[in-house]
């Protein structure tokens, strides 16, 4: 994507930021991205209140947070779908945001408990947008996900293009775009900001938090990441007949850290807008599985030996973003490149053979 001269483009809005200093609760926020954000929100001079029910992530990880940002966070070992846990939250503290990461995200595992999924990822928004109205809050960003596009028909992919689900998970991230959209509508005091991610990976610089999955990766990073770290033994490359550049698939991978920025600036155009805004935080740029195992290895100098699998099902050839308008209006764009992406994955597992444990 070639970026316009601020200048030079028709309908810029870059948020020129007042000195607006906000208490940010985020659901969720133990987690591979919730703890990254809480890291760049707090260096941005917010302060947050993180609520999570630690299925998928550890207390440690926040232990790290407050290690890594000299702060303390207060913590609440809350499922998000409990309108009454919530609402002590809320009473407890002044509220003035959401960033609702909070959800289960395993594809694979959505189309073997799907109800599970919808209950948690639904209901947890609902949740919260009750809560919300009850203490008068005003401003929601919510975790959306680059698989709302379904199968693309083409890409760089912009948001105004059709969505569509190929699996329970994705539906649970279209059907909380619709009941936010709704939300937004009723209620004129509501802003709410849809973050459509591309594939995050990397890790903080320190290298003291990163991302964890429970027992074998799905995705594409954690698993060189263990190859490399000698926990798996060789990676499975998943089809190398798409029409790509190497016939393996191709994605807009971005560092967490790029991402993480992305939600300060979200919450800062929530603050000073209404009703409901869609962006793309990815790159813009697609690379394929094999361009991702060749760079990991020249940046940390380690092989990581692959075979050729089948294709697995549901995957698209290539999705890659057209992130222009987060870019013209948030004035957010991704900075870090694939060789911080690789090396501060390594940096992380590296240091963390077994996550927090
Ligand atoms: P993560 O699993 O590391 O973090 C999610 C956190 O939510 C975990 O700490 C988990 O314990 C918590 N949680 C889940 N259900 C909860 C509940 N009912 N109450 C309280 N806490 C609950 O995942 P992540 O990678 O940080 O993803 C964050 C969000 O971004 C998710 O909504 C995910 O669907 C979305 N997303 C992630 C990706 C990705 O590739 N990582 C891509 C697109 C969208
Ligand atoms: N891949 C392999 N081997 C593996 C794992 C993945 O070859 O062991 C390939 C996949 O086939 C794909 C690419 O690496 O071509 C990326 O796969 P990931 O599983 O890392 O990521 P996906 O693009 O499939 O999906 C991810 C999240 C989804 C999210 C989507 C878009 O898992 O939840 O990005 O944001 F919706």
């Amino acid at each position: 994507v070639a970026y316009p001269e601020p200048e030079k483009c028709r309908r810029i809005y870059i948020i020129h930021r007042k000195e607006i200093t906000m208490n940010v609760l985020l659901t969720g926020g133990a987690g591979y991205i919730g703890t990254h954000t809480c890291i760049e929100l707090i260096n941005a001079g917010h302060t947050v209140v993180v609520a999570d029910n630690f299925s998928n992530s550890s207390p440690k990880a926040i232990e790290r947070v407050e290690e890594i940002t000299g702060k303390k966070i207060p913590l609440y070992n809350i499922d998000v779908c409990n309108v009454e846990a919530l609402d002590k939250l809320f009473a407890e503290n002044k509220i003035d945001a959401v960033i609702h990461f909070a959800g289960l995200k395993a594809v694979g595992e959505s189309c073997e408990i799907p109800v599970a999924y919808y209950r948690n990822n639904l209901d947890s928004t609902l949740a919260l947008l009750e809560v919300m109205k009850k203490y008068s809050v005003a401003n929601f960003v919510f975790s959306s996900s680059a698989t709302v596009y379904g199968i693309p028909k083409s890409v760089p992919l912009v948001e105004t293009m059709p969505t569509g689900c190929t699996n329970p998970y994705g539906w649970t991230k279209l059907m909380n775009e619709q009941i936010l959209t709704d939300a937004a509508k009723a209620d004129s005091n509501l802003s709410v900001v849809l973050l459509r991610y591309f594939n995050p990976i990397g890790a903080h610089e320190s290298g003291r938090i990163g991302e964890n999955p429970n027992g074998i990766p799905n995705n594409l990073m954690p698993y060189i990441t263990q190859v490399a770290a000698g926990r798996l033994k060789r990676l499975g490359v998943f089809g190398n007949d798409y029409p790509t550049h190497d016939g393996t698939g191709v994605r807009d991978y971005i560092h967490v850290v790029d991402l993480a920025k992305g939600h300060v600036k979200a919450i800062d155009y929530a603050e000073q807008h209404k009703g409901t805004e869609i962006f793309n935080l990815g790159t813009g740029t697609g690379y394929s599985v094999l361009d991702i195992v060749k760079a990991f290895s020249k940046v940390n100098n380690i092989e990581i030996p692959y075979d050729i699998k089948p294709r697995r099902a549901g995957d698209i050839a290539e999705c890659y973003a057209d992130p222009t308008k987060a870019y013209e209006i948030l004035g957010w764009k991704a900075e870090k490149n694939l060789e911080d992406m690789c090396r501060d994955s390594w940096n992380w597992q590296s240091h963390n053979i077994n996550g927090y444990e």
